[in-house]
Order: C-alpha cells, then sequence, then structure tokens
C-alpha cells in the first residue's frame, strides 16, 4: 500500500526532481506552517477539472461530519470555486480577532473560500500569482480552524502554481486523486500525481468516480466506458483505490440547491472508511520515522 516511489515501474512518467524543485522541496520544508489543532490535513487533487474532485471533497466531508467529526473543507481552487455553492453557503466572512472565522455549513462543516470575497456569484476572482499564494497561505495560517479532525483541501486541477504553494506551506499529511473513467487517456492526472510525489506528499489513494451508472430500470451496473483502469493507476503508484462511486444523477440537483452534504450512499460509506483507514495509516508511519 505504501507509495513505493523507488521501486520499479513506479515512476512511469516522471524525472528526477531538477534543482529548483529540490530547492523548492527544501523552502517548503522550511515555511510550512503549525498545524494547530488540525489532526489530519489532505488535499484532493486531480489531473484535469471537470472529474469531480469539488463534488467528492463535499461529500467525503459530509460522510466524515455524518460521523460525528469535526470536518474544514479549504477551498483551494482560487479562481474556480464551488464548495460554497454545493452547501449553499455565501459570504462575507468576519474577523473577531482570533483569525477569520469560517463559515458553517448546515451540518457544521467549516469551509473557506474565495467565493466569499467577491460580491455576487458570477464576478471572477482575477488576481495575480502573488496573491494567489498569499491567500493560500492565508486560508490555512490566517483562518481560526479551531479543532479539527480532518480539513480537506479542494485543489484547483493540475500543476500550477497553487498546488506548488500548498505543498511547500500548508502541513498536508497526504493527498487523494479523483479519476473518471475518461480520464486517463491523456495521462494528466500522472503529472500531477508524480508532482505530488516529487514534493514529497504521501499519496493515500485514488477515488473513481462516475465509475458506472445503475439501470434506471433493473439497477444493474453500467460501466459506460467499459471496466474501469482506475485501479491500475493506483497500482502503478502502489495506492489503493479508496472508492468507486457512481454516476448519480441527483448530484446535479442537490448542488444546485446547495444541499450536497443530504447525500448519503454506502459507496459513500465505503470511501470515508478507506480514506481513514488510509490517513491513519500514513500518519502512523511518518511518526514511526520521525
Ligand atoms: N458521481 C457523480 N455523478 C453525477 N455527477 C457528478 C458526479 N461527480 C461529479 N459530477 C458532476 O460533474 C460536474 C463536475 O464536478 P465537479 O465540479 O465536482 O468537478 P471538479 O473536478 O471539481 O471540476 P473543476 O476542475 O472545474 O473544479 C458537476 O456538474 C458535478 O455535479
Ligand atoms: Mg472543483
Amino acid at each position: 500500500m505504501a507509495p513505493s516511489g523507488d521501486a520499479p515501474g513506479t515512476r512511469p512518467t516522471s524525472v528526477p526532481p531538477s534543482a529548483a524543485a529540490a530547492r523548492a522541496m527544501g523552502r517548503g520544508v522550511l515555511q510550512r506552517m503549525d498545524k494547530g489543532r488540525i489532526r489530519h490535513v489532505v488535499a484532493v487533487g486531480s489531473g484535469k477539472g471537470g472529474v469531480g474532485k469539488s463534488s467528492v471533497t463535499a461529500l467525503l466531508a459530509a460522510e466524515l461530519r455524518r460521523r460525528g467529526l469535526q470536518v474544514g473543507v479549504l477551498d483551494a481552487d482560487i479562481t474556480g470555486p464551488s464548495i460554497p455553492k454545493l452547501y449553499g453557503l455565501s459570504g462575507p466572512l468576519v474577523d473577531r480577532g482570533e483569525g477569520i472565522e469560517p463559515a458553517a455549513s448546515r451540518t457544521g462543516i467549516s469551509v473557506v473560500s474565495s467565493q466569499f470575497m467577491v460580491e455576487d456569484e458570477q464576478t471572477p476572482v482575477i488576481w495575480r500569482g502573488p496573491l494567489v499564494t498569499r491567500l493560500i497561505t492565508q486560508f490555512f495560517g490566517g483562518v481560526n480552524w479551531g479543532a479539527l479532525d480532518y480539513l480537506l483541501i479542494d485543489m484547483p486541477p493540475g500543476t500550477s502554481d497553487v498546488p506548488l504553494t500548498v505543498f511547500q506551506t500548508i502541513p498536508i499529511d497526504g493527498m487523494i486523486f479523483v479519476l473518471t473513467p475518461q480520464d486517463l487517456a491523456a495521462l494528466i492526472v500522472k503529472k500531477a500525481m508524480n508532482m505530488a510525489r516529487d514534493l514529497h506528499v504521501p499519496l493515500l489513494g485514488v477515488v473513481d468516480n462516475m465509475a458506472w451508472i445503475a439501470c434506471p430500470h433493473c439497477g444493474q451496473r453500467i460501466e459506460l466506458f467499459g471496466p474501469s483502469r482506475v485501479p491500475t493507476v493506483g497500482a502503478e503508484y502502489g495506492i489503493p483505490v479508496l472508492g468507486q462511486l457512481p454516476v448519480v444523477p441527483s448530484i446535479s440537483e442537490l448542488s444546485d440547491a446547495g444541499r450536497l452534504e443530504e447525500l448519503a450512499s454506502p459507496e459513500l460509506a465505503r470511501l470515508a472508511d478507506a480514506f481513514a483507514h488510509s490517513v491513519d495509516e500514513v500518519t502512523q508511519r511518518s511518526v514511526r520515522t520521525l
């Protein structure tokens, strides 16, 4: 299960980190902020956009919250924020002297997002690179997150500045990647996974989203794109498939209504189990190697 970086066949498309990347890694470790009272910080990423990263983040957070855990979501997709919409939240956020207070969803999930900083949903957020970097660090270190069991970070897709900033400044325990069956041909997800691994971010597992659709008449699974290849990608990196989620037609409706946290399913419960297990494993491993 461990991300066995040096084993043959586990570095399919990556090259050794460049000198610049190596320097960045060193800087990152030095600059990482304190975790405070947050037990686990996990980033949720993908290769390309639209694979369901934000939906999976919001659904996983909701499932963990249903178990009575304290959960936060940091929306790191500064230019395409979507978590507030999925939970029906709006800004602005206030600071009562202990840092920015996150918004709270109906079930009590703490949320911070650039969406809360604009007047309305249609206003684009146009930030220059350095501001994005500052905002990301502010969203972690400048927020009164309080005591959390899990802080999930909804990342923008790909290998931009934002993931680099997150990896270098936020003390993340690991990262999960959301893939869809159609996602695989372009191999973009591997670039993003390689970037995380090269920057020493433990890869916890992959989520196979929209893996099948249930026939509305007989309930039979229909794999629209053939048998999933997501497990193969997981195996290449030595990491597990944490869950397989079907196409759920009600996701759109619930998202539009800001009520996505109401969706529960056996698949989500299994995903949350595997996720928690994987986080525990990686945390114990890092404690042992201290
Ligand atoms: N399992 C699913 N079943 C049905 N629809 C889904 C599922 N997962 C995601 N979607 C839909 O797919 C679309 C993209 O999902 P989402 O916004 O979560 O992706 P994303 O990876 O965060 O995209 P972006 O890169 O733009 O941030 C949304 O319309 C969402 O409702
Ligand atoms: Mg998104």
